[in-house]
């Protein structure tokens, strides 16, 4: 008998089995060994609870969020009224890489989203590599998300009872303050959540992405009383430039879409039901977007979002004349950002946890809890990271660097699904990406695109992240890892 969190051995493969030879960096974790060790931890297992419908909450929980509330208003005065269709672009390059998502997902349902799919498919450098830049998607989003939830909580507070918080102690060192409480406040009210389990969880997640669905359909509902078809027109002040930099933009409000992945050894019928929660979650929020787009700019001059915080907020007050319509938009945003905060944690935390499961982070991370059915240590150290990093650092530059590493995955993402096709064409797929393979190529080059229209000093932090993740590696994962023991074990026999 195995102990409980020992991995199952290698049976060996067709082909993508493990590769016990050559370079280690190159060592590949065979999909059936990844799918048999599901749910398996350190001292107990994950439980399975989670239905199609709440994996849905969970990706439109990490993606609906600043993106809409806050980059919005930022990314409309590049295109002008034409930003709805720069969410439709935008859309498309999330589409292509959700299209492979949903085919690995359901082919390997784990809990390593992306970094599993690497470790199946090009070996365990790349897939360390991968599951760097989710750390980076995840755990450092998570911090740049929570300090717009402290922006967005004053607003609040001022519109409720005239009062908002000093910003002594709601802005980091070197933007005005020493600390930026609020974010560590809403980063730390997560994990009291996330420590109880995926069930406890999952409900809380759906409590408020419903909250935050409804406050946009009252937005949309709201807003197009106040249409002028005079602020439609030029639909493209700033021609097909600007509505590509939008588009660029707003790319970071499609991250999250892949949450559910995450999520694959806590779900009742993984192989269901993963594709279908990350294809429909990405509809959902698509349509969302080109909704309170298209009513956003006919409701205000798009000049006008210039220097505007709070854009849907003010569009409220403007179309009704009631200030009371500004803060109910308020509180659907706070409550929104701060769910953003709470699937996005849950993410890091799975991945984390099967990283951990392979040897190339430390075995904390993949102890589980056996009252809760959570990895509550793994919780703890990721909120306690992500809420030191709220907290102290001012995050612009960092936060730009979730979109490079997302992008990077994604990328990733798209090589995987291919490889595999080729090399285990006889497996089970309970999705299949269409036009195979136009559309992962086409999602490839539209990440590699993207990741190049970045800014330099983005690019320095992301060379600067990936050399620490290598000695990190080199230093520790390449001799921890378990197929890295397993090949000494063999070779001792
Ligand atoms: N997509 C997430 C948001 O917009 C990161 O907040």
């Amino acid at each position: 008998m195995l102990d409980q969190g020992q991995a199952p051995p290698v049976a060996p493969q067709p082909d993508g089995g493990a590769r016990r030879s050559g370079s280690p960096l190159l060592r590949r974790k065979p999909v059936e060994q990844l799918v048999a060790e599901g749910g398996q931890g350190e001292g107990g297992t994950l439980r399975r609870s989670l239905t199609m419908w709440q994996l849905t909450m969970i990706s439109i929980g990490a993606t609906l969020g600043t993106g809409i509330f806050v980059v919005l208003g930022e990314a409309t005065p590049l295109a002008g009224p034409a930003v709805a269709i720069s969410f439709v672009i935008a859309g498309l390059t999330a589409l292509f890489s959700a299209l492979s998502y949903a085919e690995l997902a359901g082919s390997i349902p784990v809990s390593g989203s992306s970094y599993s799919y690497a470790y199946a498919t090009m070996g365990e450098l790349i897939a360390w590599v991968c599951g760097w830049c989710l750390v980076l998607e995840y755990g450092v989003s998570v911090a740049a998300v929570a300090v717009g939830w402290g922006e967005y909580l004053n607003e609040l507070l001022d519109g409720t009872i005239g009062l908002t918080i000093p910003e002594g102690i709601s802005a980091p060192l070197g933007e005005g303050g020493f600390v930026n409480l609020p974010a560590l406040v809403v980063v730390l009210l997560a994990m009291l959540f996330l420590v109880r389990g995926a069930k406890e969880s999952a409900r809380v997640n759906t409590i408020m992405v419903v909250v935050k669905i409804v406050t946009l359909l009252l937005f949309i509902g709201i807003g197009v009383m106040g249409i002028k078809a005079g602020n439609y027109a030029p639909l493209a002040p700033l021609g097909m430039t600007g509505i590509n930099a939008a588009a660029a933009t707003l790319f970071f409000s499609y991250i999250g879409f892949d949450a559910a992945s995450t999520a694959g050894e806590e779900a009742k019928n993984p192989k269901r039901d993963l594709p279908r929660a990350i294809m429909l979650s990405l509809g959902i929020v698509t349509v969302l977007y080109c909704l309170v787009a298209l009513v956003a700019v006919g409701a205000m001059p798009w000049q006008d979002f210039e220097g505007t915080e709070a854009a849907l907020a003010q569009i409220m007050k403007d179309v009704t004349g009631h200030s009371f319509w500004g803060v109910v938009l308020a509180a659907g945003a706070v409550v929104a950002i701060a769910s953003v905060v709470f699937a996005v944690l849950y993410g890091q935390t799975r991945i984390l946890f099967a990283m951990s499961r392979d040897g190339l982070v430390p075995k904390v991370f993949a102890k589980v809890n056996p009252r809760t059915g959570a990895p509550r240590a793994n919780v703890i150290i990721v909120s306690l990271f992500c809420g030191t990093l709220a907290a102290f650092i001012p995050l612009g530059e960092l936060a730009n660097a979730t979109s490079i590493g997302t992008l990077f995955a994604f990328a990733l993402v798209n090589v995987a699904v291919v490889i595999l096709r080729y090399r285990r064409p006889e497996m089970n797929r309970t999705f299949k990406v269409m036009l195979f393979p136009v559309t992962p190529i086409l999602g490839f080059v539209a990440c590699l695109y993207n990741m190049w229209g970045l800014p330099l000093a983005t690019w320095m932090v992301f060379g600067g992240w990936m050399i620490a993740g290598l000695v990190f590696y080199f230093l520790y994962g390449i001799r921890r890892s378990r197929l890295a023991t397993a090949e000494v074990a063999s070779a001792e026999k």
